[in-house]
């Protein structure tokens, strides 16, 4: 194996630079296409609660988790495990991430190029150009869907390449301001639409009784995809950061970040449903709320065709604030088999993001063709890989490379960690809450799937 001479590495220029790009990974399909859907359809208010609690104490201790790794070792996934202990088993819990990290963009590509699609759709629509706009709007045509994802991938190699602070950090510090922006605008907008006062009931509202282990396995979940933990994406973020700033606050705010842009998505989607709904648009399928690729992609364009010329700038707006939160989110699945590439392979980042994206792009135009596969991906990949890989690195720090060992790393950037609550909790969580947690609701998935 080639040693790394690291000349293709980077670094974030800021911290607010680390945060926004942190945050642009954690906010994407899974706050704006999945979340609302799933709050929705499990209770409204109850999902939230129970969503909030994995996110703030499982989700967070192990993000503080896998950037101390990331900062300590300044390597990829693979390499991160390997510098901290001589076990050969958990290089592969690297490996397993950076796996899962490919096969998890290879069907988010596609699923991005749909909303990428339907911006346009939106607009050939207005131009009364139907033919084009009906093509766009076909996510079961599998030459257009290879057509976006291409784009798509393309967007998302052309970034990567750029590098950490010229690629990453000044397209995510641009693109995170606009999505708040655009996200609030329309929140505004659709609450004072007569009609969405239901939708707001329906997700502010808990419904306890809905509280059951399914549940609380879908909102695990939804909280590590969300949060994009569990592949290593935040150990590769974590190894550009300087040993100046503090971890755990970092970790804060980008939690925030991501729960709070989860909230807001809630808000505009949940009303905006129950508004369709009012205009005459079926939101139900067989007496259950419809899914989440029905709702973003048929209901909510149903909704905005019904509203005039504004409901045009809406669609195309809405569009491209999902095709936004996704591309983010594309550039943080990409970069962790880019880096284990550099790192490992001494490959020149150009050359790793043109090779590895393209290599991925082949899945992405198989599932193009295939979409039904994406609900295979998901539960492999997303609902059984993701909560795995957590509850790896959980093991691995709390007996493996110790929590001791990584709270000196965390005291650079927060020299009076040791005088805070933090330095005793966060230990009890990484050893015993969070892997207690995690392979309980991986139980129930296992037993469910079976
Ligand atoms: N957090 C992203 C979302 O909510 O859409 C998905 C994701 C990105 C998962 C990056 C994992 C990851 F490493």
């Amino acid at each position: 194996m080639a040693v790394s001479t690291n000349t293709d590495r980077g670094s974030w220029n800021s911290k607010l630079g680390f945060i926004l790009a942190a945050a642009g990974s954690a906010v994407g399909l899974g706050n704006i296409w999945g979340f609302p859907t799933q709050v929705a359809s499990n209770g409204g208010a109850a999902f939230l609660i129970i969503y909030l609690i994995c996110s703030f104490l499982i989700g967070f201790p192990v993000m503080v988790a896998e950037i101390t790794i990331g900062r300590n070792t300044g390597k990829n996934p693979v390499g991160a495990f390997k510098a901290l202990h001589s076990n050969k088993f958990f290089p592969l819990v690297g490996l397993w991430g950076v796996i899962c990290g490919v096969m998890i963009l290879s069907f988010y590509t596609v699923i991005a190029g749909w909303a990428f699609g339907y911006a346009f759709e939106e607009l050939f629509l207005a131009l009364n150009m139907p033919a084009a706009a009906d093509w766009l709007k076909d996510t079961g045509n599998g030459l257009k869907n290879a057509i976006v994802a291409t784009v798509f991938m393309l967007g998302t190699i052309k970034i990567i390449s750029g590098g950490v602070s010229d690629g990453i950090e000044r397209a995510t510090k641009t693109m995170m301001p606009l999505l708040i922006g655009i996200l609030v605008i329309m929140i505004v907008y659709v609450l004072f639409q007569p009609g969405s006062a239901e939708g707001i009931r329906e997700y502010l509202l808990p419904d306890f009784s809905m509280i059951n282990a399914d549940l609380i396995f879908s909102a695990m979940g939804q909280a590590f995809f969300s949060l994009s933990l569990g592949m290593g994406a935040l150990i590769t973020y974590g190894s550009y950061l300087n040993k100046k700033e503090n971890i755990p606050q970092a970790a804060a705010f980008v939690t925030l970040a991501d729960v709070g842009i989860a909230f807001l998505a809630g808000l505009l989607i949940i009303p905006a449903m129950y508004l369709a709904q009012s205009n005459g648009v079926n939101i139900f399928v067989d007496g259950q709320l419809a899914d989440s690729t029905t709702l973003v992609f048929t209901v909510l364009p149903a909704l905005f065709n019904s509203m005039g010329f504004i409901g045009t700038i809406f669609g195309v707006t809405f569009f491209l604030l999902l095709s936004i939160a996704a591309l983010t989110s594309t550039i943080s699945l990409l970069e962790v088999p880019v880096s284990y590439a550099i790192d490992e392979y001494d490959v020149t980042r150009k050359k790793a993001a043109r090779n590895i994206g393209l290599g991925i792009l082949v899945v992405s135009i198989i599932i193009s063709f295939n979409p039904n596969l994406i609900d295979y991906f998901v539960i492999v990949f997303n609902n059984i890989g993701l909560p795995l890989g957590g509850f790896l690195i959980c093991v691995f720090i709390g007996y493996a490379w110790k929590t001791e060992n990584a709270i000196n790393e965390m005291e650079y950037g927060f020299a009076g960690i040791r005088q805070t609550l933090f330095v005793k909790v966060w230990p009890i969580f990484i050893k015993f809450i969070c892997p207690a947690a995690i392979l309980y609701t991986l139980g129930q998935t296992l037993v469910g799937l079976f």
